[in-house]
């Protein structure tokens, strides 16, 4: 898997590609998006016979059937910052068996930072094991990510983020759920929270940051799920327990969570 998943990614870095707009306020995909995955659900098929796939773009074969043996495709995770040349994307690809994630794969081709995980068998960044050190908000940066087309979760996530901001040592929103995600697992991040994304989002990473110590949950506390999209809180367990009393006590200002 590997190497299929470095040769996707490096696709990113054939240039630039057509931007289209896709339903909602700054959503785009360009043609790279759709060639890489192409590429990937054509590769996959012929390895894995039978197997079913929910990918972001619309292509052929992509039936948002998540039964059997299944792969979440994100061809480019962090495509407005490909567009706009900020260097900050990767290609991210989760695995399933019978609705239970069982691998993850995130490839940074900017960085050549590779991110895999097997359940029960820890996670890596480009070979080393990783092995998350459980911290708190106020030993740690915060992450967190919004989308433009979200427009209902702008005043929570500014408002909740602002808070984190004051309790962590610093704020940042990266351009890609994914990476963000692999790096709580690393430790670059203590946190990392979004209040609304998609599983192919979040599916690989999902594996990566359980595997390397770290924990991830809707805002709530409740699982993440994969046929459909959620809130997502992940990081060390300590920092998400104090996210969570922040958001918890944002929701009971506004009257429910
Ligand atoms: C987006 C990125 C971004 C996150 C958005 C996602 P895309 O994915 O992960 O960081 O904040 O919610 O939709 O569109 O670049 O694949
Ligand atoms: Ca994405
Ligand atoms: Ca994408």
């Amino acid at each position: 898997m590997e190497d299929l998943i470095k040769q996707a990614g490096r696709m990113i870095l054939d240039g630039k590609a057509a931007v289209h707009d896709k339903e909602g306020m700054a959503n785009f995909v360009t043609d790279r998006d759709i060639e890489i995955q192409r590429f990937l659900i054509s590769e996959l098929s012929s390895r894995f016979p039978g197997c079913t796939f929910f990918g972001e773009e619309d292509t052929e074969g992509n039936e948002h059937r998540t039964s059997g043996h299944c792969f979440f495709i994100d061809p480019i995770d962090g495509t407005t910052n490909y567009i706009f040349g900020y260097h900050h994307s990767c290609v991210s690809v989760g695995e399933s068996l019978d609705g239970n994630m069982v691998a993850g794969y995130v490839y940074n081709p900017f960085t050549d930072d590779f991110y895999e995980a097997k359940r029960g068998q820890g996670a890596r960044l480009n070979g080393q094991q990783l092995n998350l050190a459980d911290r708190g908000l106020e030993e740690g940066i915060t992450a967190f990510g919004c989308a433009r087309y979200n427009t209902q979760d702008t005043d929570a996530i500014f408002d909740i983020s602002k808070q984190l901001y004051l309790r962590s040592l610093s704020l940042r929103n990266g351009g890609s759920a994914a990476l963000d995600l692999c790096r709580a697992a690393s430790g670059a991040n203590v946190l990392y929270l979004e209040l609304m994304l998609q599983p192919y989002d979040y599916a690989a990473a999902s594996v990566i940051i359980k595997e390397a110590g770290g924990v991830i949950s809707q805002i709530n506390g409740s699982p993440i799920t994969f046929s459909t999209g959620c809130s997502v809180l992940a990081g060390a367990p300590k920092a998400v327990a104090e996210a969570k009393e922040i958001i918890a006590d944002y929701y009971r200002g506004k009257n429910g969570l």
